[in-house]
This record gives C-alpha cells, structure tokens and sequence, in this order.
C-alpha cells in the first residue's frame, strides 16, 4: 500500500464553488473506484470567509500545507463584494510565492475541431504548453504609490527578474521539452523594450538552452508571440514567458482549444506541494447558476492526478471530457444544453 497522499480542497468564489465541487466529486469516485490512499481535507479559506471574519491565508495554514500536503487544489477566487482583491492576493498568490510554485504549467490543446475558432486548423494543429514562471515579473507586489489622489500622484510597480527566478523556469522548459520528446522551446520577451530584465532573460535563455544542443531554440518579441498564436498555432511546442505575458497568452491559448471552460493548470514545485486551480476566474455573473463549464476544473484535477502519481487516471479523465465534448453532453459554451452538475455527473459515469 502506497503512502497516504493528503490533498487540500479551497473551493475558490462564484463558479470557482460550482465547478470544485464537480472536480471533488470525480476525486471521490476515483478514490472510491481504486481504493486510492488519498486523504481529503476541506478548507473555507475564500471571499465569504474574509468578508465574515477578515482571514484571508493564516501563516500557520501556508506551513501546514507546506509540511503536511502533497497538493492543494482551489478554485478561482475573485468576488465584486472584494473589489480590490485583497483576499486573493493572499490565498492565491500567497501560496503561489510561499510555496515557492515557480512552474505555473498550462498546457494548451485542442480535442474537438468544431471547438477551434480558427479556420482550418485540425486538433494535431493546437497542441502546446506554456510554462509561465509564477513567482516574480510585475507579480512580486514591489513599489508603491506616492502622493495618492493629488494631481501629482506616482504610482510604480516594479518587475523583478532574478538569475535563479529566469534561469529555473527556463532550465523546466527545456527539461520538460527533452523528456516528452518535444523538439523547441520558444522563449518570449519584450527584451526590446524593456532592456534590463529582458536582458536577463534573453542571457539566460542562450546559456542554459546552450546545454540542450538536440533542441531547437526560438524566440518571440510578445507580441509577435500572440500574432502567431493565432496565424500559426501549430509552430509551437512549449513557450516559457514571465508571469505577467504567461497570465495573458495563456487566456489566448485557451481560446484556441475551446474556451476558458476547457483550460487547466498548474503552479508546480517541483520539490514540495503543489497547487491546482484551472485558468479561467470567478465568473461572478454565472455563480450559483449551474451555468459553469466543470470540464476545465476536472482537467484540472487530471493534471493533480498526474502529478500525485497517477497518470492512468489523468487519461482516463480526458478521455472522458473528449467523450462528453463530443457527445454534447456539455455546457452552453460548447454547445451543449447541460448544467454544471449534469457535466460532473457525466465524468463520473464515465470514468474508468
Ligand atoms: P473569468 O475567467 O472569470 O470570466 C471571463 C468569461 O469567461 C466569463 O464571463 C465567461 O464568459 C467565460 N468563462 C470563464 N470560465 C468559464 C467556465 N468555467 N464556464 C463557462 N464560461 C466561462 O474572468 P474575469 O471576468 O476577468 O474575472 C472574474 C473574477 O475572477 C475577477 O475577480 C478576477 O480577478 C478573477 N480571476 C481569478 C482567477 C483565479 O483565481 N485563478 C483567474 C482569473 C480571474
Ligand atoms: C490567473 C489569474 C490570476 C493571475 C489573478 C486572479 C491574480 O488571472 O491565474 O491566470 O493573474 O495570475
Ligand atoms: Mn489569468
């Protein structure tokens, strides 16, 4: 009997809620399926709870998923009773920079045809990861505001490139590159603008790409990257970009797969816990309504699988949201005329 894996479930706020508890269920089947040794354990951490009591991501918490976890899976946060984020900025990117979850992983790729905006492209076409570094850039929370609501008002907002911040994002992408048989990597900056952290990056990117001889190095100004995610999507294998541009093509890659309903990730330690949630957000207009996509939150949870060891499993998810996508037995979004549940209730009979 393999050691107990701990699992940490943060339901997130508005559909983060809807599509967790859909993810949660899949878990439960699986567990119960192949008497898996997982240990669940459930936390209110989100908007409610701050808005009830002001606890946001106690110190104590952030150690005990630190020691006691091998992941935490959360759904989206944002609330608009919240306007300014706070809660999240602690949850969320607390545990993105506490945990030390340098890897944000997201992989990009298309199963149905009819999901693709774009003309004349096939599923061999869409089929990329972004590596997105998750623990520095303009995230680091770093500058400040000076003379606040005067016509003389400042406000900076620093972004911050270390050696060991660029270099391991990018030696992941490479490695990553090298052992699932991928033949380039694409690094994207904006080394032409912004000439000292850029710099760096475009360094780096020759040194350490420069031990990796039998991949292809290329390299995108940003944007040109998102100009040729859509003209040419299928020139791409993985990209690594910083935390700022890695948020935003990523949004763009979902869209070429099939909608923000459909993309998962990551936030990867490669030597401790590590955090799940999908790509999209809270969705508040939708909250509560059974209107949500699950299949991003249950690929989601694949990737977990995958990670906590079980690939079988992973495959045998996505081989049930391709089934569930082609059958139509999915949300509006995709075309179907099911609710959230009902989705979730789908990949729970099919499953194996
Ligand atoms: P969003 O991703 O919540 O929603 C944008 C649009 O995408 C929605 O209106 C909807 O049309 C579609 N969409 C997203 N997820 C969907 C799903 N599962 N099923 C069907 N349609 C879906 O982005 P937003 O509106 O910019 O942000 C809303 C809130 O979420 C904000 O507070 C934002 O800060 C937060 N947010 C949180 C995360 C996170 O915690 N991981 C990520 C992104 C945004
Ligand atoms: C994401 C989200 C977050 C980010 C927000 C909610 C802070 O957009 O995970 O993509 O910018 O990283
Ligand atoms: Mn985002």
């Amino acid at each position: 009997m393999p050691a107990n894996k701990r699992i940490a479930i943060l339901p997130g706020d508005g559909i983060g809620i809807d599509v967790t508890r859909e993810a949660v269920k899949v878990l439960e089947v699986l567990r119960e399926k192949h008497d898996l040794p997982f240990e669940i354990n459930h936390f209110d951490y989100g908007a409610e709870r701050y808005l009830k009591d002001d606890t946001t991501m106690p110190e104590a918490q952030v150690e005990d998923f630190r020691n006691n976890y091998d992941a935490v899976y959360i759904g989206a946060l944002g609330d608009p009773r919240v306007p300014d984020m706070a809660h999240a900025r602690d949850i969320l990117l607390g545990l993105r920079f506490k945990l030390d979850l340098f890897v944000n992983y997201r992989p990009v790729k298309l199963t149905d045809v009819n999901l693709c905006p774009l003309k004349n492209k096939s599923e061999e076409d869409i089929d990329f990861v972004v590596f997105r570094e998750n623990t520095e850039g303009l995230y680091v929370g770093m500058g400040g505001i000076f003379k606040k609501g005067t016509p003389d008002e400042i406000a900076t907002q620093e972004d911050v490139n270390t050696r060991k911040g660029v270099e391991r994002i990018i030696r992941y992408a490479f490695e990553y590159a090298k052992e699932k048989g991928r033949t380039k990597v694409t690094m994207s900056d904006k080394s032409n603008a912004l000439r000292f952290g850029h710099d760096l990056w475009q360094r780096v990117f020759a040194e350490v790409g420069a031990e990796y001889p039998e991949i292809e190095k290329e390299h995108f100004y940003v944007d040109a990257l998102t100009m040729q995610m859509i003209k040419r999507p299928e020139q791409f294998e993985v990209i690594v970009t910083c935390n700022m541009f890695g948020d935003i093509v990523t949004d763009l890659g979902a869209q070429l797969q099939g909608g923000l309903g459909l993309a998962a990730s990551g936030n990867i330690n490669p030597n401790g816990t590590s955090m799940f949630e999908p790509v999209h957000g809270s969705a508040p207009k939708y909250a509560g309504k059974n209107i949500a996509n699950p299949l991003a939150a249950i690929l989601t949870l694949g990737l977990m699988l995958d990670y906590l060891g079980y690939p079988q499993h992973n495959l045998s998810i996505e081989h049930a949201v391709q089934q569930a996508i082609k059958t139509k037995n999915a949300t509006k979004d995709l075309g179907g005329e099911l609710g959230t549940v009902q989705v979730g209730d789908y990949i729970c009979n099919n499953v194996v």
